[in-house]
């Protein structure tokens, strides 16, 4: 049996570098998948590729910061499966400035993709996730939600938000049939920092205080995902786990 069998899983920023790998993983796991993000065009070619490995995929434009984006998709799960299992949350965006030269719009962006955008989808699927009676959300953060970097700031400001609404909610629904648990990536060598990693390669500085001394491949960080969106993590709530290559460890 696969580690996702009869599961349905939802995965934000399904098209990006640790998004698309999270969706292989699981539909190899057997899980059925509703995919969102905002492009159009990958989103497309994601789910066809998937489909046409067997799959079962439901595609969905999405704006994780829009509320509306979040009711319309929430009524496409419903009428389609009835119910929720499984809640990924990888759509992000990154900022780089430190505190005085990030500006006002730079701020909100951020605030509203890594940090709204993540409070929108516990409110939106909840009532689906707690239906399934066994339901698993896992947000993302970083490591930049554990550590301060000396830069990135409104970037850091969300993911430390996403940590810990990750706790609170999974103290909420405890004993209401959703787990929630967040994963905190180091440096994963995804669109979002390529130019930086082409750039800088080894000698980029977070690879340089990483321990393993390498950015991490995607392939290395959805294993993370599909442990946690599966029984085998039943009595894990409330966790963070850390795929850092031992970044956080010194
Ligand atoms: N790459 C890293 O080093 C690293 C490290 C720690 C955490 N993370 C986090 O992992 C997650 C995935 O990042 P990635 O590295 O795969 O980056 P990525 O840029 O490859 O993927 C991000 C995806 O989010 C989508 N997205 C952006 N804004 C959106 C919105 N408003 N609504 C819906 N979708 C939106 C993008 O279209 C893209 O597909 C992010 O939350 C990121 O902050 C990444």
């Amino acid at each position: 049996m696969a580690r996702l069998d009869g599961k349905i899983a939802l995965i934000t920023g399904a098209t990006g570098g640790i998004g698309a790998e999270t969706a292989d993983l699981f539909a190899r796991e057997g899980a059925r998948l509703v995919l969102a993000d905002t492009d159009d065009v990958a989103l497309k070619d994601l789910a066809a590729r998937l489909e046409s490995a067997g799959a079962e995929v439901l595609p969905i434009r999405l704006d994780v910061s829009s509320g509306e984006d979040w009711a319309a998709a929430a009524e496409a799960v419903r009428a389609r499966f009835g119910v929720l299992h499984v809640l990924v949350t990888l759509a992000g965006v990154v900022d780089w400035p430190g505190i005085e030269d990030t500006t006002e719009d730079g701020w909100d962006r951020v605030i509203a993709v890594n940090q709204t955008g993540t409070w929108l989808a516990l409110r939106a699927v909840m009532p689906l996730l707690r239906a399934s009676g066994n339901g698993s959300v896992i947000t993302t953060s970083s490591v930049l939600g554990l550590v301060g970097s000396g830069a990135a700031a409104a970037y850091q400001a969300s993911k430390g938000a996403v940590r810990l609404l990750a706790k609170t909610a999974a103290v909420e629904y405890a004993t209401r049939g959703v787990r929630v648990n967040s994963v905190h990536p180091g440096v994963v060598a995804t669109p979002m920092i390529q130019e930086i990693l082409d750039e800088q390669g080894d000698q980029q500085p977070d690879v340089v205080r990483t321990p393993m001394r390498r950015a991490a491949s995607p392939r290395e960080i959805a294993p993370a995902y599909l442990y946690l969106a599966s029984d085998e993590s039943s009595y894990v709530t409330g966790a963070e786990l850390v795929v850092d290559g031992g970044l956080t460890a010194h």
